[in-house]
């Protein structure tokens, strides 16, 4: 037995406030499977079980686009449904639309989702929230009936007026399409095709910046962007093959899923982002025995 003893608890800090990601979560209708495959709600409804058992309360949850496959109505009312759960636990859960989506049909089947805009507009899904002392500034980075996004003059307009009235506090920014080049081709053929830059100029403005989070991706990824750190989210299912070359073909695979949580730290001033794998797992064991290391 070894006589190593257990180290002293660190000082105790202040609660953080737990933002949870999910991303391209790619939901069919009851019985189909994406890509003749991939059950999506199945993996789905594991990534929630994971999210409720996470050891510490989340405070919200944000899903960074894809929140469909084909933006139906049949598969927007099975998300519904499964995102139930996290809602009667109390748990905010904002809805930001992906290349795959549909903004009218995300309108009318979340007529609750107030932050989503009136229900007959047809404009960028794009609201800023508060999530305890965190901003969180989610911007629409979609055209319709592309793969790839692009941000306006308009919603960079939108997005620098509400970064200016949040100076004081830290501020995450949510986006389906990363803006900068993650190096997997085909990805970066359908990125954010235009407004990076201006988008990166704007975020070095603001040094209350935390995060820029994205999606689309299907994997995690992290760059230095604009002064601050900017990110991908893996998904809940199927996720993007890591694959640098520039010619790779366009391809998935079912790697384990994980999803990001965002824990701010109110003691050091900083967000602290973890990625928390998704399923069930052997443990969780002790490290020591009546203080005693395990040998
Ligand atoms: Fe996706």
């Amino acid at each position: 037995m070894n006589a190593m003893t257990a180290p002293a608890d660190p000082p105790v800090a202040a609660d953080p406030t737990i933002l949870v990601q999910l991303t391209d979560l790619h939901i069919r209708e009851p019985g189909r499977l994406a890509y003749r495959r991939v059950d999506t709600s199945r993996y789905f409804r594991a990534l929630v079980d994971s999210v409720l058992a996470l050891k510490q309360r989340a405070d919200a949850v944000v899903i960074s686009g894809d929140l469909t496959d084909f933006g139906r109505p049949a598969e927007y009312a099975s998300l519904a449904a499964q995102i139930a759960p996290l809602e009667a636990a109390g748990l905010p859960v904002y809805l930001m639309p992906g290349n795959h989506d549909d903004r009218a049909e995300m309108r009318r089947s979340f007529p609750t989702h107030t932050y989503l805009g009136h229900r007959a507009s047809t404009a960028a899904i794009q609201f800023a929230v508060d999530v305890g002392p965190l901003r969180l500034v989610a911007i629409d980075t979609c055209v319709p009936m592309q793969s790839a996004g692009a941000l306006d003059a308009e919603r960079l307009g939108w997005l620098e007026t509400e970064l200016d009235a949040s100076r004081d506090r830290p501020v995450v920014i949510a986006m389906h399409h990363p803006p900068f080049q993650t190096l997997i081709g085909h990805m970066d053929k359908i990125g954010l095709l235009s407004g990076a830059a201006e988008l990166e100029a704007i975020v070095a403005r603001h040094r209350n910046v935390e995060r820029v989070i994205c999606g689309h991706l299907h994997r995690a990824i992290d760059v230095r962007f604009g002064g601050t750190i900017a990110s991908t989210a893996p998904g809940p299912a199927h996720q993007v093959c890591l694959d640098l070359d520039p010619d790779a073909v366009s391809a998935w695979t079912l790697e384990p899923p994980a999803f990001r949580v965002h824990a701010w730290n109110p003691a050091e001033r900083r967000l602290v982002t973890h990625l928390a794998a998704s399923g069930s797992f052997e443990g969780p064991y002790p490290f020591y025995e009546n203080g005693v290391l395990i040998d």
